[in-house]
């Protein structure tokens, strides 16, 4: 059986790591992958985002089941386009995946249908938004309402900070058109958790939880990022909050999706806050998430393709879909200055003494060798009984993985691990 996995980060070389251990997969192509992944997938030089050359590369070379990982080729149909030429998807079709690409869409659903969010105003107009603003609770939450690369919220501390985030977005345009709209939204306060789930439209099976450290230094300091690093479990999502998740959020918004006539299948990803009143929504993400995704599924017991392809057959509820009762902690080594400016080009060594997973995210080949080539460069992934242990080993693990200019955060779980 030949498989193809669409998107080139760590996050699609864990799934793939992770495919691989089904043996009946003969092949499995990424597009494009990258260069660092090339042991464990045929790296195919076709952009994530080009929805005409990926369908044509499917029908040409002979897959017989398809994994759409990143948001922008969901958002613009490549589920739709592939299944349209009869091969079967992990992911969902564009009329769900706007449940991420517009935040407009997934706040006026949760309103309609008792979601907990945050409170929230929409806004077309520059000078209604600013007029708004004048005597909205600060701090505030403002966010451009289509993909902008993860970059398209910014939390406000003062009025000044709020005028100045609704005039880039909606007159300097800096995320183009995603800021055509935008929602002004209730600051919220709590931990966070990241739950992702796997749907078919009938059933919703949570994944182990996990907590995401977005910003680039350590304590929480500097720019946000893609993600500097991962712990599964979260420890703040005890049984008790993830029961209530299930009734008041995972099931009502499957059921949302089915009402609207967007039956969504694939991994349908929540972001919620633990608030003082409760779980609630702080963004859905119509995909795995990354570098959630590199914690979440070194843990998954069950093989991955046979539960991908219960989703897309609408059989989810045949398999029993179980995770170790271990821990595990992601630590993502970038390149020094990342997430603003850095460089690229250096060779990458693994020592093989290692004793962890490597996700690469951002590397090539050159003159035979694995260099870097991007801000993320790869996640060190290791388990433990607990999360003491798999922390302690991610960062005992790392010292294996060197190139020149390597940044990566100390304090991984460190917060996590305060919890009582
Ligand atoms: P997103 O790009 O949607 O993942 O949002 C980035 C981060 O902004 C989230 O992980 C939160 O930490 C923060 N955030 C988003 N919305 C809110 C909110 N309403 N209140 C407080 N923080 C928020
Ligand atoms: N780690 C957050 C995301 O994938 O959007």
């Amino acid at each position: 059986m030949n498989i193809m996995v669409v998107g080139g980060g760590g996050r699609e070389h864990a799934i793939i790591k992770k495919l691989k251990e089904n043996k009946t997969i003969d092949k499995i192509y990424a597009l494009p992958g990258n260069g660092g992944m090339k042991d464990d997938a045929i790296c195919v030089n076709v952009g994530a985002k080009d929805i005409e050359g990926i369908t044509e590369f499917a029908v040409n070379n002979n897959i017989d089941f398809a994994v759409v990982a990143p948001d922008d080729p969901l958002v613009l149909g490549a589920v739709d386009a592939l299944e349209s030429k009869g091969i079967p998807c992990f992911g969902p079709k564009a009329n769900a995946a706007i449940i991420e690409g517009s935040k407009v869409f997934s706040k006026n659903l949760m309103k309609k249908y008792n979601i907990p969010t945050a409170e929230y105003e929409v806004f077309s107009d520059i000078e209604k938004a600013l007029d708004y603003l004048k005597t909205a609770p600060i701090p505030t939450v403002i966010k451009a309402d289509g993909l902008a690369l993860g970059k398209g919220v910014i939390i406000c501390n003062t009025r000044e900070e709020a005028f100045d985030a609704v005039r880039s977005m909606m007159m300097d345009k800096v995320f183009g058109d995603s800021g055509n709209n935008i929602v002004i939204e209730e600051f919220l306060t709590g931990p966070e958790v990241s739950v992702l789930s796997f749907t078919d439209g009938k059933t919703v099976v949570p994944m182990i939880s996990s907590m995401d450290h977005k910003r680039a230094l350590d304590n929480d300091m500097g720019l946000n990022t893609g993600g500097m690093g991962t712990i599964a479990p979260n420890p703040y999502y005890t049984k008790e909050i993830a029961e209530e998740c299930m009734e008041t959020i995972f099931l009502p918004t499957v059921d949302a999706m089915n009402k609207e006539g967007r039956t969504f299948k694939g991994c349908l990803y929540f972001g919620l806050m633990l608030t003082p009143k409760g779980p609630k929504v702080i963004e859905y993400n119509c995909r795995f998430g990354d570098p959630e995704t590199q914690v979440v599924l070194p843990l998954l017991k069950t093989d991955l393709f046979t539960i991908m392809k219960a989703v897309s057959e609408e059989k989810l509820s045949d398999v029993k879909v179980e995770f170790s009762d271990e821990s595990a902690c992601c630590v993502v080594m970038a390149s020094n200055g990342y997430p603003s400016k850095y460089e690229t080009g250096f060779e990458i060594k693994i020592d093989e003494k290692i004793d962890a997973d490597v996700f690469v995210a951002g590397a090539k080949i050159q003159d035979g060798k694995k260099v870097t080539a991007g801000g993320r460069v790869l996640g060190v992934t290791a388990i433990g009984e607990n999360l003491k242990e798999a922390v302690s080993k991610a960062y005992k693990e790392v010292n294996f993985v060197t190139f020149d200019n390597a940044y990566y955060r100390k304090d991984i779980g460190k917060r996590a691990l305060e919890v009582k």
